[in-house]
């Protein structure tokens, strides 16, 4: 269980301190796939930052297991938008390389690499450098990186955000693929209202600057979720409510 305990963030601005998260309670079931959608400037970065332990809140608390978070670790992996690969190392470099400096058996690297590259359907283009990739590729060979080492939760910030639209479809069904199969407990902060819906079990719409959780909804589909969904009238009517709460 991941639990966001009454977290408020201030920051100062030219001697002045503005309150950017206030009060934010929010707890994480375990395998629970949950999105955030707010307004940009709302926060969601600065929460995500929070959560990983790369920044410290202004007050409240991060638990994981009722531990205290508060430093970057293992039990969490970030992906973010853009695409943040090393470019001097092809695909299955960048996916081995958290596990190298972890020092595990070079076997078992071999096994774990091997095991990403086939979920993500990167096989064929293990040699490959980041630049001759397609952008939904590079973000795979991120997303397979991070998972290669094995989190309990992985938090994603707009990780499609620079993505064609259809691209960007093609990760969505991707991602639900892979959350179906693997089960990891995901925090999906994302713009795009039918992105939300379609991926998670809980979206969270919070409200602009200082950002509180205006309100909650439990998505009512059921899993396997495939893009045929996106075009039921159910699916229609339920993300027009979540993005009547988001631009109000
Ligand atoms: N290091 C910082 N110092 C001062 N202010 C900051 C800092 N980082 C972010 N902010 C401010 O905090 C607010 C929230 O920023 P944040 O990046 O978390 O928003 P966001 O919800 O992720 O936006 P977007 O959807 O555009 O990515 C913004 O007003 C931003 O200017
Ligand atoms: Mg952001």
């Amino acid at each position: 269980m991941l639990e966001i305990s009454n977290i408020s963030k201030l920051y100062k601005h030219n001697d002045q301190w503005s309150e950017v998260i206030k009060d934010v309670t929010l707890p994480i079931a375990d395998r629970e796939f949950i999105a955030i959608v707010g307004p940009s400037g709302c926060g969601k970065t600065t929460l995500l930052k929070i959560l990983a332990g790369l920044l410290e809140p202004s007050s409240g608390k991060i638990l994981l297991d009722g531990k205290e978070i508060t430093a970057p670790g293992k039990d969490l992996g970030l992906v973010f938008q853009g695409f943040t690969l090393f470019p001097w190392l092809n695909v299955w470099e960048n996916i081995a390389f958290g596990l190298n400096i972890r020092n595990l058996k070079q076997e078992e690297v071999v096994k774990t690499v091997n095991h990403y590259l086939t979920v993500t359907g990167l096989k064929d283009f293990a040699e490959y450098f980041p630049k001759d990739l397609s952008g939904g590729m590079q973000q795979r060979v991120a997303i397979a990186r991070t998972l290669a080492n094995n989190p309990k939760i992985l938090l994603m910030d707009e990780p499609f955000g620079a993505l064609d639209s259809q691209t960007r479809s093609q990760m969505q069904e991707f991602l639900t693929r892979l959350w179906e199969a693997e089960h990891k407990t995901v925090v999906f902060v994302t713009h795009d209202v039918n992105e939300a819906v379609f991926l998670a079990d809980k979206v969270y719409v919070f409200s602009p600057q200082p950002t509180e959780i205006k309100k909650v909804f439990n998505v009512p589909f059921p899993r396997p979720r495939t893009h045929a969904l996106k075009r039921t009238k159910e699916f229609f009517d339920f993300s027009n409510q979540v993005a009547h709460e988001f631009e109000q």
